[in-house]
C-alpha cells in the first residue's frame, strides 16, 4: 500500500483520463450484462472479458496481480469476491459478482456489480438493490471536507437498516496509478474517523453486503472468499473521484 495521500487527479487531463478509463470499463461491463445468462460458467464470463479488454485496447488490472489467474473474479451465490473462473454454471436464480479492473495509459479503474441469473427469490433481488443502494449512499458521501468515515459509516447504516451485514475483512481502496493505494475504504465504522477527503482523490467504494453473518471463510485456492454461513453475498463497487463539486462516478457510460 502506497504511503500517498493519493491526491490522484492534478490537472483536468488527468481526470479525462480516468474518466475515459471508466468509461471503457463500464462499456465492457453494459456488453457483459447483455450477454449474462443461464448456463454460463464462469470462465465463459472472464472469456467475455478478456476479449472485451482487448477490443477496447486497454490491459487487465487483475490478471497476474499477486499470482491471480483471470482477468474477472466471478463470485456465484456464497462466494463474496474473488471467485477465480472455472467450471461452475451459472442457474436460474444465482447471483455473480463479477469484478473487473483495467488499465488505460497507465490509469486503473476497477468496478464490480452482481447479476441475476433468470428470476430471483424477493430476498435474493432485495440483497442486490440494498447493495447497489448502499454503495450509493457512500459515493453521496465523498465529498470534499468530510472525513473517510461518513462514507463507511452510510454504507453500514443502510445494510444492516435493511436487515443485512457489511464485510469487514475487505476493504475499498484509492486507486490511479495503482490498483490498490491509500487510503483503505472499510465498508463500516464510525462517521467521524479517517482521513479528510480532499478534491482529486480517487476511490474504489466496494461494499459486500451478505444476507447472513458477516464472517468470511477463503478456501485452498488462496483467493476464493465465501461467507462463512454459506448465506448469499453481493458486490458493488464503483471508482469515483472527489471533486470541488461533489463525487463524479468514473466507472459510467
Ligand atoms: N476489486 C477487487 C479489489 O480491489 C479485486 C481485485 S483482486 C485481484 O481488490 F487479485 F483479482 F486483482
Ligand atoms: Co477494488
Amino acid at each position: 500500500m502506497k504511503k500517498s495521500l493519493n491526491i490522484r487527479i492534478k490537472s483536468p487531463e488527468e481526470l479525462k483520463i480516468l474518466r475515459d478509463a471508466g468509461k471503457i470499463l463500464a462499456g465492457i461491463f453494459e456488453e457483459i450484462k447483455r450477454s449474462f445468462k443461464v448456463g454460463m460458467t464462469t470462465a465463459d464470463i472472464d472469456r467475455m472479458a478478456e476479449e472485451l479488454i482487448a477490443r477496447n485496447n486497454v490491459l487487465p488490472a487483475f490478471k497476474g496481480y499477486r499470482g491471480y489467474p483471470a482477468c474477472a473474479c466471478v463470485s456465484v451465490n456464497e462466494v463474496i469476491v474473488h471467485g477465480i473462473p472455472g467450471a461452475r454454471v451459472v442457474k436460474e436464480g444465482d447471483i455473480v459478482s463479477i469484478d473487473i479492473g483495467i488499465i488505460y495509459r497507465e490509469y486503473f479503474s476497477d468496478m464490480a456489480m452482481t447479476l441475476g441469473a433468470g428470476s430471483l427469490a424477493p430476498s435474493t433481488q432485495k440483497l442486490l438493490d440494498v447493495t447497489r443502494q448502499a454503495l450509493a449512499r457512500g459515493i453521496e458521501q465523498a465529498r470534499s471536507g468530510r472525513k473517510l468515515g461518513e462514507v463507511s459509516h452510510a454504507i453500514q447504516k443502510y445494510a444492516e437498516a435493511k436487515g443485512f451485514s457489511v464485510v469487514r475483512d475487505f476493504v475499498g481502496h484509492g486507486i490511479g496509478l495503482e490498483l490498490h493505494e491509500d487510503p483503505e475504504i472499510p465498508n463500516y465504522g464510525p462517521a467521524n474517523d479517517g482521513p479528510v477527503l480532499k478534491p482529486g482523490m480517487v476511490l474504489a467504494i466496494e461494499p459486500m453486503v451478505n444476507a447472513g453473518m458477516f464472517e468470511t471463510k477463503t478456501l485452498e485456492d488462496g483467493w476464493t472468499v465465501i461467507t462463512k454461513d454459506k448465506k448469499w453475498s453481493a458486490h458493488f463497487e464503483h471508482t469515483i473521484a472527489v471533486t470541488e463539486s461533489g463525487p463524479v462516478v468514473l466507472t459510467q457510460v
